[in-house]
C-alpha cells in the first residue's frame, strides 16, 4: 500500500486508548491531526510526542497538529472546534468520533439513572455533535469520511453492558441514515475496531483485557484501513 498524500484527520478521545494509538500513527505518517478530549494534562502530553513523530522532512518550531481540550457532550463546544478549525485552515478529510464510554457492568435495574444518560450522551450525543457542526464543513467542500465508532456490540446482544450495545447500536442506525442524507462525494461509516487492549475494554473484561492487543499494534491496520475509504463506502459498517 503507497503512502496516502497529506489528509487532516480529526479524531475525538485522544487522550489514551485507541484514538491517542492512532493520533501517533497518523503523524508518523505525516498526517494532520486534530483532535480532543477532556483531559488537558494528557493532551499536553500528546502535543510534544505527535511532533516527535513527524516525519523528520517536515520538522518546524511549531507544531501543525490541533489539540482542545473539551467534553463531546457539549453542543457548543463542538460548534466552537468547528469555528476554530476553519480559522486555522484545518477542516479535517476525515473525522473518526472515537470517544466514548461504557457502564460499570450491572443489570440495568442497577444501572443508577446518571451513568446511563452518561453514555448515551458521548457515545450518542457526542458523534450528533460532531456531524452537526462538522458536516456543514464537509458539504461546502463536496467532500469528507466520516468514521462512527461502533462495536461488536453494536451489532450483537451481550448481559451487564446493555446501555453501551444500546449506544452502539444506535451508531449503526445513526450512521446508515446520515449516510442517505449527505451528497455526493462524502461518506458516513460506522467502524466496529475489533477487541483492543484499552480502560474501556478492562472496565467490561477485567484482567481479562491483558489476553487482547495493544492500541499501538492495532493502529497501524486501523490508519490505512481509514486513510483507504472512499465516498463508495458510504453507508458501510466495516470491522478492523
Ligand atoms: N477497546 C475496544 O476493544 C473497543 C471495542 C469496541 C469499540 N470500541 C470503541 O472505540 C472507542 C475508543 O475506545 P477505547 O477503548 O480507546 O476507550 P478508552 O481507552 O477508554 O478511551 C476513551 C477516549 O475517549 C475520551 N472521552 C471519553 N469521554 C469523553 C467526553 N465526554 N468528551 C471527550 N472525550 C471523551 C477519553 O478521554 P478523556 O477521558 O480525557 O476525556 C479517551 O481519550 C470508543 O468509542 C469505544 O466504544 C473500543
Amino acid at each position: 500500500m503507497g503512502a496516502a498524500p497529506p489528509k487532516t484527520v480529526m479524531i475525538t478521545g485522544v487522550s489514551r486508548g485507541l484514538g491517542r494509538a492512532l493520533a501517533l500513527e497518523l503523524a508518523r505518517r505525516g498526517h494532520t491531526v486534530v483532535g480532543c478530549a477532556r483531559s488537558p494534562e494528557k493532551l499536553q502530553a500528546l502535543v510534544t510526542e505527535l511532533t516527535l513523530d513527524e516525519p523528520a522532512s517536515s520538522s518546524s518550531s511549531t507544531s501543525k497538529h490541533l489539540l482542545k481540550h473539551l467534553d463531546v457532550r457539549s453542543d457548543n463546544c463542538i460548534k466552537e472546534l468547528a469555528k476554530l478549525v476553519v480559522e486555522e485552515g484545518k477542516v479535517p478529510d476525515i473525522i473518526v468520533n472515537n470517544a466514548g464510554t461504557i457502564n460499570k457492568n450491572n443489570k440495568i435495574w442497577d444501572v443508577p439513572a446518571e451513568e446511563f444518560d452518561m453514555v448515551i450522551d458521548t457515545n450518542i450525543k457526542g458523534i450528533a455533535n460532531v456531524m452537526r457542526h462538522f458536516l456543514p464543513l464537509m458539504i461546502e467542500r463536496k467532500r469528507g469520511v466520516i468514521i462512527n465508532m461502533s462495536s461488536g456490540w453494536g451489532r450483537s446482544a451481550v448481559a451487564e453492558v446493555a446501555p453501551y450495545c444500546s449506544s452502539k447500536w444506535a451508531i449503526e442506525g445513526l450512521s446508515k441514515s446520515v449516510a442517505k442524507e449527505v451528497p455526493l462525494g462524502l461518506a458516513i461509516v460506522a467502524l466496529s475496531p475489533g477487541v483492543v487492549n484499552t480502560d474501556l475494554l478492562a472496565s467490561c473484561f477485567g484482567s481479562n483485557a491483558a489476553l487482547y492487543e495493544a492500541p499501538e499494534s492495532w493502529a497501524p491496520k486501523a490508519a490505512t484501513m481509514i486513510l483507504n475509504l472512499t465516498s463508495e463506502d458510504n453507508g458501510a459498517s466495516l470491522t478492523i
